[in-house]
């Protein structure tokens, strides 16, 4: 179907009630809906959807490039670039009780020119009840090694972040952003808010939970082949500077992305690259064992 926007989208359902939506523009999941129809996902009042305009929200694929780590534009062009569905998927077992939509970006002759590197980046995005699973993957069908750097850029839902923790970092090696990428060590328990944070953490464990209180609901990621691990919050001031984003929607969001950054991946010719991002909802009460 299209977007109001005029967007091309892909909707996903399952037998209990779960959805999710995505958008061809960019390979993003814009839309996560709980059985009970609460949107998991934060998507900005603010967001564009004008190519080449980056869409502010749901999960943008950050490739080649994350960030500012590398002389490309900021997170590469991967989410402003219009993916296809890709109609000969090389065979994912199929997982049972979830509904899928295999996507495909092949570089045009004008992204080769801002990256030389062929490639197909294919990403799968399963819906199953509770959980939303992204399967990125990354082919090399160039005549030599290439490295990419990558990260899924998951904005989270949530009821006040001033209440939000983040569980599963604790004790790591982090590069501060907001610090020239200087390297720190994580002190706290866990992470909370009262501050704009914008953060790598290095080589983590593969599970994250991200606790909002009010709601009483956990998110859990679960990840492989994405090493490491953005944790950002614009806060006030720096909302304020986006011109897609709410002064005030600071509050309702954090961003928790699986990526690979530390240590790029290194791929040779006819190699393909594998990562797995898979997230759930558990109420707080259970996961706190209460
Ligand atoms: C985060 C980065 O992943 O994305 C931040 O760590 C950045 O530095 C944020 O501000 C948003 O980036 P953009 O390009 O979508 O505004």
């Amino acid at each position: 179907v299209r977007d109001s926007s005029g967007l091309e989208k892909v909707i996903l359902t399952e037998p209990r009630g779960s959805s999710a939506q995505v958008l061809l523009y960019g390979g993003q999941v814009i839309s996560w809906k709980n059985e009970r129809g609460e949107e998991l996902l934060f998507l900005s009042n603010k967001a564009l959807f004008k190519p080449p305009k980056a869409i502010r929200g749901g999960i943008p694929i950050c490739f080649p490039q994350f960030g500012s780590f590398g002389s490309l534009e900021q997170h590469g062009f991967a989410r402003n670039r219009l993916w296809a569905i890709d109609t000969c998927p090389s065979p994912l077992p199929a997982a049972n009780n979830t509904s899928t939509i295999d996507l495909i970006l092949i570089p045009t002759e004008e992204d080769l020119k801002i990256w030389s590197r062929s490639f197909e980046l294919r990403l799968r995005v399963s819906l199953g009840p509770g959980k939303l699973t992204l399967i990125p993957r990354v082919r090399n069908i160039d005549n030599k090694p290439f490295s990419f750097t990558f990260a899924l850029h998951t904005y989270l839902s949530v009821s006040d972040i001033s209440e939000v923790r983040v569980e599963g970092l604790e004790t790591l090696d982090y590069f501060d952003n907001l610090l020239q990428k200087e390297r720190f060590t994580e002190q706290a328990d866990a992470i909370t808010f009262d501050d704009e944070v914008d953060r790598v953490y290095l080589s983590t464990p593969t599970k994250i939970a991200v606790i909002d209180h009010e709601k009483k609901r956990t998110f859990e990621l679960r990840k492989e082949g994405l090493p490491d691990a953005v944790v950002w919050n614009p806060w006030d001031k720096k909302a304020k500077a986006i011109p897609d984003f709410g002064d005030e929607e600071y509050k309702q969001m954090v961003c928790i992305e699986a990526a690979a950054i530390e240590h790029p991946i290194m791929i040779r010719p006819r190699e393909e690259w594998k990562g797995r991002q898979e997230l759930s909802t558990v109420s707080s009460s259970y996961f706190s064992g209460q």
